[in-house]
């Protein structure tokens, strides 16, 4: 059965380059990154075959090589300059052949960049394994539906409901969710996170979780709104997003903690944790990318 270490060989055949970085960040949090990597190996490859690991690389490498551009382009800049929205849809979301590659990145970005380990570590100590017993969880585009799964892993009594704007996304998830035994539990649809609020009746959950959404929105503004409506009352929320990170579809640039912070606040959630940490930067850089991580209750 396949373990964490497919992925990190998939890296060494296919994106040499980044392979040590990735192993370091690895290395230095071996538990924490395997609790993700390790039944993400098994689901993969029962899903997808033993290929996947060089698929996974090869859109990890592609991945990282757009950051790269789209920082040097931004520093020249000083602003996001991403593509409009509905070349966004057509070009990204809505194609099975670049979402598929950027959803294996997605999620090995959490592993193998500094700047998401302790994400991963929020996620599970202070989100997953703080929620009540038979707890109800709604998360917001969950792209390939791991964090759901990896939910679901840990705690076997959650019921899970995931949606994503991206049908090729969904795909994946419900790929994956299929092989996970998990299937009785967990359910993923295609579903705008921003139309969320006028469905369901207004069923309040006790986890909700919007990983890295936040800046692909024009506005948003009613993504809190919706997380803050909801949440149940003794709920938790587990929040994160980019800052200083641009991508071809980075469309809202935060610059400071203090930004998202106060959106959730205005929103009527308030913080119970904080983390954000820096990638690497050249030096005389302006901006610092960073990834930020909350979590958030009802006020
Ligand atoms: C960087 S991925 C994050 C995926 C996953 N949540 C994670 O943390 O790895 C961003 C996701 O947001 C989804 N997305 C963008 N706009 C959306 C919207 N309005 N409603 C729902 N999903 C959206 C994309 O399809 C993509 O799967």
């Amino acid at each position: 059965m396949k373990t964490a270490a497919a992925f990190l060989e998939g890296l060494d055949r296919k994106a040499k380059v980044l392979s040590r970085a990735a192993r370091t960040t690895f290395e230095a949090n071996r538990e924490l990154c395997s609790w993700l990597l390790d039944p993400l190996a098994r689901w993969a490859e029962a899903a997808y075959g033993p290929e996947v690991f060089d698929e996974a690389a090869r859109g990890y490498a592609e991945y990282c090589v757009g950051v790269a551009r789209a920082k040097t382009i931004y520093e020249r800049e000083g602003r996001y300059t991403p593509e409009r929205m509905p070349e966004i849809m057509s070009g990204v979301y809505e194609d099975e052949g670049y979402m598929i590659p950027y959803m294996w990145a997605a999620i090995l970005i959490y592993p193998f960049w500094p700047s998401m380990v302790s994400h991963i570590a929020m996620f599970r100590d202070e989100f997953i394994r703080r929620l009540p017993k038979n707890a109800r969880v709604l998360e917001l585009a969950c792209g390939h539906g791991v964090l759901s799964l990896l939910a679901a892993e840990e705690r076997p009594d959650l019921q899970i409901e995931g949606s994503d704007i991206s049908p090729p996304a969904i795909a994946v998830a419900k790929r994956l969710l299929a092989v996970s035994g998990h299937s009785g539990r967990a359910r993923f649809e295609v579903k705008d996170a921003l139309k969320i609020d006028g469905q369901n009746g207004g069923t309040k959950y006790d986890g909700v979780i919007s990983g890295m959404l936040a800046e692909h929105l024009l506005d948003p503004t009613p993504l809190f709104s919706t997380m803050a409506h909801r949440v149940a009352n003794d709920g938790l929320v587990f929040f994160s997003t980019a800052l200083e990170s641009p991508q071809r579809d980075h469309v809202y640039e935060y610059n400071w903690e203090s930004h998202p912070l106060q959106m959730a606040e205005h929103a009527g959630l308030r913080v119970s944790r904080l983390a954000s940490d820096a990638s690497a930067v050249p030096k005389g850089a302006k901006f610092l990318p960073r990834a930020t991580a909350m979590i958030l209750r009802s006020r």
